[in-house]
């Protein structure tokens, strides 16, 4: 059976929590987009050109731990900017997307340019305070050394790149279904999304 199940949103929104939820609920692979450009930002880092390094991606690459950090999250939104950085990973992301069992990928441009034929289409967002404050727990928690002014900045200009490239920008599908976790636990939204993606099963 193929099925997909597209996720998409802004920086810190919750995307994963729901993605990977929606994914174990219906028993399906579950791809976060966002690891292929922080690999690709990653690698950028370390001086390698970035459209190479998007043509030379290995999925191994996606299980390294230290692509977590606002440093690599930043390059990973500057050379997603890049036609042919994201031309180089379309592919991968499409396979993904039509595995036999149903698969949840989660981004900016899934539902819009990955897989606009998607069987299920969420937009998962939350307001910026709200999104830099989960984002701070979770950095203070590893131990980073930053302040709350400082992710908030970081998420604000993420936000802004994302929204205003040329090339596939954070946009909702016209058919997606809107999913605000402002004011909404972690269990509320994963049964808002499950509800949303059964509805379509
Ligand atoms: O989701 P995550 O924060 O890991 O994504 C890192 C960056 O990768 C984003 O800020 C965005 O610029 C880029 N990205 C993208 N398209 C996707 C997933 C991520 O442009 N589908």
């Amino acid at each position: 059976m193929i099925f997909t199940v597209a996720i998409d949103g802004p920086a810190a929104a919750g995307k994963g929590t729901i993605s990977k939820a929606v994914a174990a609920h219906f028993g399906f692979a579950h791809l976060d987009t966002g690891l292929l450009y922080r690999a690709v930002g990653a690698k950028v880092l370390n001086g390698a050109d970035p459209v190479a390094a998007a043509r030379g991606l290995d999925p191994i690459d996606l299980e390294d731990e230290s692509l977590r950090t606002p440093a690599v999250a930043q390059a990973a939104s500057e050379i997603a900017v890049i036609v042919d950085v994201r031309s180089a990973l379309v592919d991968f992301q499409r396979k993904f997307a039509a595995r036999d069992g149903g698969a949840v990928l989660d981004g900016r441009d899934i539902g819009t340019v990955i897989c606009p034929d998607a069987n299920a289409k969420l937009f998962v967002t939350a307001s910026a305070e709200c999104r830099a404050e989960r984002r701070f727990k979770e950095l203070a928690e590893k131990g980073m050394d930053l302040t709350f002014e400082q992710v908030l900045a970081d998420v604000k200009t993420r936000d802004a790149r994302d929204r205003n490239r040329a090339t596939a920008p954070l946009v909702a599908a016209t058919d997606a279904v809107f999913i605000d976790t402002s004011d909404l636990t972690v269990a509320q939204a994963v049964a808002a999304a499950i509800d949303a993606v059964q509805a379509r099963l």
